[in-house]
């Protein structure tokens, strides 16, 4: 069915598909960034009557805007590609790498809603929807994405296909080693061959390597308005992979509590990044500004394998998450295990959970909203408690009345 509808979607765009290739050269004429790719859009905005939804294409007369991109400034190590179009819209992608691989950090959508040809009936204005974009690479290798990469965002999704693309380039063009994108992989994790399993367990599960609770690591993320990520939690990332024996296996690994970590405030979006070794993760927040709830909606893996997994390394990610919630202002908290599944070869574990985003007053935790699975828990104890006070009420009453009965009969007699 997803491969019915990733097909069906890619007809769509291939009617009107001719993707381009776009350059970042810097002051002396090297090219550092090298990218192409199509691009749709699908915008919803208000008009005076109803909120619209449009989607259109990257045109093919897209441009590096070359002002706005750059291989580096001055102490940085970010590198931006600017892409624009039309009367005042572009697409903003920023690099930026750490020793083995580099990623689209934060991509950025700035669109005119004053354009009539692309918004009718819009009431107009200049609109902004920014998020990181789950791209990512190895250093000194070409990405590569044929099918289709989708970017929610607030009032805006960007579905990228026939990707290819590099930052850093080390040698002004292509490199000749490919980092293969997640899309375009989908049977990473092969069904276990029955000749290697016994039949009698030819159900068993992948093999896991038993590991202790991760230590609990306390987090905090500030931006311009102060603290806006505030954390304590224990995290441990289980992957699934096939090997070249044609088995699958999976590891658990626990991050450590002193794991580096950075991460943006905006309004509309928190993002937390945990680098440890060559593990890492990252938590993408939104709000819900109409229901004031906050929720983690993404969160990019990834990991080295080991030296027998078919793979290199694991990238895997889900944006469409609807997990820790809660109030805006409030802190949610779990003590129970909570299980966030991501993809068929990725879960990320989290222990014994408080966290808040977004508004956060005097640096600390406010009210706290326990999960449902605490909820849950505490709710069995209640249950029991009462059942038994129910109990003892019915046999103290049927006692009373027991009682009554002889005493009247005593009386007849
Ligand atoms: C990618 O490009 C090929 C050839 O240019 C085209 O046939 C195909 O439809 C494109 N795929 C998507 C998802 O746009
Ligand atoms: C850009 O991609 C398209 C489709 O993937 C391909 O046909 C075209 O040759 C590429 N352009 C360049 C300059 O690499
Ligand atoms: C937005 O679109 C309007 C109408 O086409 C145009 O007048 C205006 O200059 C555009 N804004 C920008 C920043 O290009
Ligand atoms: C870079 O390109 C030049 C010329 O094409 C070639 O001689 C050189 O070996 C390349 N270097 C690397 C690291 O690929
Ligand atoms: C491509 O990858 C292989 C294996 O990792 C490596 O040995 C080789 O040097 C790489 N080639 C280039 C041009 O980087
Ligand atoms: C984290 O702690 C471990 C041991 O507790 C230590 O080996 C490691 O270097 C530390 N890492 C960082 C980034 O501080
Ligand atoms: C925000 O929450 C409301 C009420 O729960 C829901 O109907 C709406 O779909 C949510 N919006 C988004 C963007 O998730
Ligand atoms: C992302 O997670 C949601 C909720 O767990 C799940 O329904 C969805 O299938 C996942 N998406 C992908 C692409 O795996
Ligand atoms: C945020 O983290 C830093 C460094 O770990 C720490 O010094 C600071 O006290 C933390 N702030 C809060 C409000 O927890």
């Amino acid at each position: 069915m997803a491969a019915r509808g990733l097909l069906l979607a890619a007809a769509l765009l291939g009617l009107l598909q001719a993707s381009s290739t776009f350059e970042v050269k810097d002051k002396s004429g090297k090219i550092c960034i090298l990218a192409n790719f199509s691009v749709q859009f699908t915008v919803e905005y208000n008009t005076k009557t109803k909120t619209e939804s449009k989607s259109f294409l990257l045109p093919v007369n897209a441009h590096v805007i070359k002002e706005a991109s750059s291989c580096s400034k001055e102490k940085e190590t970010s590198q931006v590609l600017v892409v624009g179009f039309g009367a005042g819209h572009s697409l903003h992608l920023m690099f930026e790498k750490n020793a083995d691989s580099y990623m689209i950090s934060n991509l950025t959508f700035s669109y005119n809603l004053s354009d009539t040809s692309l918004f009718p009936d819009s009431s107009g204005g200049q609109r902004e929807a920014s998020k990181a974009a789950g791209i990512q690479a190895e250093l000194n290798t070409t990405y590569r994405c044929h099918n289709i990469h989708r970017i929610n965002m607030q009032n805006v999704t960007v579905l990228f296909s026939n990707v290819t693309l590099e930052a850093y380039l080390p040698n002004n063009t292509f490199s000749k080693n490919d980092s293969t994108c997640a899309e375009d992989n989908p049977t990473t994790v092969a069904p276990p061959v029955t000749t290697h399993i016994p039949t009698t367990s030819s159900l068993a599960p992948p093999t896991t390597t038993p590991t202790t609770n991760p230590d609990i690591g306390r987090y905090n993320v500030s931006g311009s308005q102060g603290i806006c990520l505030l954390a304590t939690m224990g995290l441990q990332v289980s992957i699934t992979y096939s090997t070249k024996n044609k088995t699958v296996k999976s590891e658990v690994l626990n991050l450590p509590p002193n794991t580096t970590h950075s991460g943006t405030c905006d309004n509309s979006t928190v993002t937390l990044n945990l680098t440890s070794g060559s593990t890492s993760l990252s938590f993408q927040f939104m709000q819900n500004v109409s229901a004031e709830k906050y929720f983690l909606q993404g969160i990019v893996v990834t990991a080295n394998l080991p030296l027998g997994a078919t793979e290199k390394n694991i990238n895997a990610f889900n944006h469409s998450l609807n997990a820790l919630k809660a109030t805006v202002g409030k802190s949610y908290k779990c003590v129970a295990e909570e299980s966030i599944w991501i993809s068929a070869n990725a879960s990320v574990n989290i222990y014994n959970i408080q966290l808040q985003v977004f508004k956060i007053s005097g640096d600390k935790f406010g009210a706290v909203e326990e999960c449902q699975l605490d909820e849950n828990n505490m709710l069995i104890p209640i249950i029991v408690g009462a059942a038994l006070a129910g109990l003892v009420l019915i046999v103290l009453i049927a006692y009373l009345i027991g009682r009554k009965r002889s005493h009247a009969g005593y009386q007849t007699i």
